[in-house]
């Protein structure tokens, strides 16, 4: 029988029905998780965007690309199994201003590397933000906690959130914090210490800011799951990545084969621009200028360990 590594469902319906599940596998954007108060300035002019997340908006709003139709197409030229997925979000759409045309490719290599590579045009200045919200449980979807595995973020700082889970702004050493995993450390070992940022989210959702050299893809997390021996590589070109432990899940969405999805039953590792950049100058900018191609990849290799 398959093991399913990830959380989802057997059929679209699973997707969307009420109350929305939580992203699960899904495509996050325009702007992968939070905008301060649902609103930024983009070349002088205010922009309005859905509250979905109390007074703030999140991962593109009620109706933000996870919820939308996309145009499928595979594309086998390569000899690799590769899909492609194409969707037009019309200016206005969600708030957010210009037609943005918007493009996501998985590639499955010979090496066990998903490829996920995004590209985008706008024709007129906006902001985007895109991201993959899997759910890893690498001993099977319904293996319960992920609390045993194994992970290291190859981050020396993470940006501290509000209540509301908004940066702060301040960019934050993780030596010495439960947010260190410049080493590997089990996701449980230290998620109920005591730390204000662990209390404000209930557990790890912040952002972590990578360590990086250039501008190519490179090394940003390792997870490894000690009872099965699986483990994922995580590979970017974005600066930074989101480790969430599933706080929010709790049992109430049964996923595929019926099962619920339980507290903690899964992480994700979503890379991205930092959260609510567009209303923090001094973060790397999430602009995108009318005309100028988006280009983001990010890789997850598959592997086994003893
Ligand atoms: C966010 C969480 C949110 C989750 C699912 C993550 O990217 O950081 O706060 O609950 O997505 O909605």
């Amino acid at each position: 029988l398959p093991v399913y590594v990830v959380m989802g469902f057997d059929s679209l319906h699973g997707y969307t029905q009420f109350p929305p599940p939580p992203y699960f596998g899904a495509t996050i954007g325009r702007y992968a998780n939070r905008i301060g108060g649902a609103k930024f300035t983009l070349d002088g002019k205010t922009y309005t965007l859905d509250k979905n997340d109390g007074a703030n908006s999140l991962h593109g709003g009620f109706h933000g690309f996870d919820k939308v139709m996309w145009k499928a197409k595979p594309a086998v030229a390569t000899g690799l199994q590769n899909i492609e997925f194409s969707y037009l979000s019309k200016d206005g759409e969600e708030g957010y201003p210009g037609n943005l045309t918007v493009m996501v490719s998985y590639t499955l290599t010979n090496d066990n590397d998903l490829r996920i590579h995004y590209s985008a045009i706008a024709d007129q200045d906006t902001v985007i933000n895109l991201t993959n919200h899997s759910y890893f449980n690498l001993s099977g979807h319904d293996a319960g906690e992920i609390l045993d595995h194994v992970l290291t973020i190859n981050a020396d700082r993470f940006t501290p959130v509000d209540g509301g889970l908004i940066p702060t702004g301040e960019l934050r050493k993780v030596e010495g914090t439960p947010f260190d995993f410049r080493q590997p450390h089990s996701v449980g070992e230290r998620i109920g210490a005591k730390d204000e940022q662990l209390t404000l989210a209930s557990g790890y959702d912040h952002n972590w800011i990578l360590n990086r050299k250039g501008t190519g893809l490179e090394f940003a997390a390792r997870v490894s799951d000690p009872k099965s021996g699986r483990v994922i590589e995580c590979l970017t070109t974005e600066p930074a990545i989101q480790f969430y432990t599933g706080n929010f899940l709790d049992g109430s969405f049964k996923g595929k084969d019926g099962k619920p999805y339980v507290h903690r039953g899964a992480l994700t590792l979503e890379t991205q621009h930092y959260p609510d950049s567009p209303n923090h100058p001094d973060f790397p900018t999430t602009t995108l200028k009318a005309g100028q191609q988006f280009d983001s990849t990010t890789v997850f290799r598959f592997s086994t360990q003893q």
